[in-house]
């Protein structure tokens, strides 16, 4: 999705001309001065499908955070993405991400446990060294696509918590991307992309699940197939949706934060000079990366009962989609939401969600993406744009799928990355 900011003489936008349901909108269109539109006039938004499906559309920030913060007003157990609008969601009370309490409960307490960062912190030293091969190919002065690059980021530390074969990355990596934008006509891969992916990922982990049965192992995956729940083991299904969550998570995200924070201090070098001058600056400016992008567009929920948002009713039943791209543009709590201000502070984004369902992954996205930017700000003196960017066709991820760039390196940028060129095998676990 573009990033852009909206200009204050901007005319109106006909916002019955948008469809909101379109992943094309989302590649080739520029939602941020709809939403900001959307934001002043229209915060609560119908859109009725030609089928007659139809959905909310909640903008602002305090809309947004009310609707993910309270399961018994906003269900998850219909599903959470747009483009299931209307169906049941098989995986509903199975998976974490879409059940509420106390299922989610009881599924997310364990898992929270190992997902903390307390216990990844003796992972960092393998994810530097996975940042440090990723940027390896930087240092070849060529234009190279961090976008493409980035896909692969996240199943180098998720896949290997997991436990999952290095051999087996790149096709899960495609899949997941499939799973959310199977209208992209990279990822379309013909007809049915989206049910070809799930069955194709359910069969993996479904095959995983029971090969662990045999021999669990002490990694993400023996421990899930141990875990125990309310009491209980986790059935097979059960497994196999959460596995796939999890993957999901880390794999369609994080890669576009990492592509649309180097986009941003492109088009804004004086912040990414600071953040160069004092690196330690690198938490706060990976939380405005964060916020920026906002790379996990939507989360949708539907009203367990008649309720109201920003004064206007909502029937039992309707779903209402949470833009937290929107969200996090919100003037009401963001001063000046439109400048890309890497010490911003405070910054309460909902980048990752907001409630009983914030983002599980977040302790080892922000581990990860700072151990990347701490690599990144030390190698890379500035970036430049070298080749046409492209945008992912998704509603639910705001996503850079090619943005080739060419890096100007600092002196001692050489000696920092060249540990990653010698070590080509299978990275260590
Ligand atoms: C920049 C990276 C990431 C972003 C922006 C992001 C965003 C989000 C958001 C907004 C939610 C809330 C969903 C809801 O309210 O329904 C969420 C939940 C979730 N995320 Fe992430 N995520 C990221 C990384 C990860 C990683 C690395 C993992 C895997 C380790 C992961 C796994 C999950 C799971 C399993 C849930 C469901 C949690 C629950 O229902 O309690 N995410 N994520």
């Amino acid at each position: 999705m573009r990033i852009t900011v909206p200009q204050p003489d901007t005319p109106d936008i006909d916002l019955a001309s948008i469809d909101f349901f379109d992943p094309n909108w989302y590649a080739t269109g520029d939602p941020h001065p709809v939403w900001a539109q959307m934001r002043r006039d229209a915060p609560v938004h119908r859109q009725v499908l030609p089928d007659g499906r139809e959905f909310r559309s909640v903008t602002r920030y305090q809309d947004v955070r009310a609707v993910l913060r309270d399961h018994t007003r906003f269900t998850s157990e219909r599903g959470t993405l747009l483009s299931i609008l209307g169906g049941t969601d098989p995986a509903g009370g199975k998976m974490m991400a879409a059940s509420d309490p106390p299922v989610h409960t009881a599924l997310r307490t364990p898992m929270a446990k190992v997902l903390s960062a307390r216990e990844l912190r003796s992972g960092t030293p393998r994810i530097r060294r996975i940042v440090q091969r990723m940027l390896a190919p930087l240092l070849d002065g060529e234009p190279w696509d961090l976008a493409a690059a980035g896909a692969e980021f996240p199943i180098m530390f998720t896949g290997g918590l997991m436990g999952l074969p290095e051999s087996d990355w790149p096709r899960l990596t495609r899949l997941t991307t499939m799973a959310i934008a199977p209208e992209d006509p990279d990822f379309r891969d013909g007809d049915g992309a989206l049910a070809a992916a799930h069955h194709e990922l359910f069969a993996y982990f479904s095959a995983q699940v029971r090969g662990r049965r045999q021999d669990p192992g002490d990694d993400l995956l023996g421990f899930l197939v141990r875990m125990r729940a309310d009491g209980r083991a986790l059935r097979h299904d059960e497994l196999v949706y959460n596995c796939y969550s999890l993957l999901l998570g880390a794999n369609v995200t994080t890669p576009h934060a990492v592509a649309a924070t180097v986009l941003a201090c492109v088009e804004n070098p004086d912040e990414y000079r600071r953040w160069t001058a004092d690196r330690s600056m690198t938490p706060t400016a990976v939380e405005e990366g964060l916020r920026w992008a906002s790379p996990a567009n939507h989360f949708m929920r539907y009203a367990v009962a008649d309720t109201k948002l920003s004064g206007e009713p909502i029937a039992a039943g309707e779903a209402v989609v949470a833009w937290l791209g929107s969200a996090n543009r919100d003037d009401r709590v963001f001063a000046e939401p439109y400048r890309f201000d890497l010490s911003r502070n405070p910054n309460q984004h909902v980048a990752f969600g907001y409630g009983p369902h914030y983002c599980i992954g977040a302790p080892l996205a922000r581990i990860a993406l700072r151990l990347l930017f701490d690599e990144i700000t030390a190698a890379v003196e500035e970036f430049e744009i070298a080749g046409p960017i492209e945008h992912l066709a998704s509603t639910f991820t705001a996503g850079i799928k090619r943005l080739p760039v060419r890096a100007k390196l600092f002196p001692d940028a050489e000696r920092l990355l060249d540990r990653a060129r010698s070590e080509d095998g299978p990275i260590p676990v």
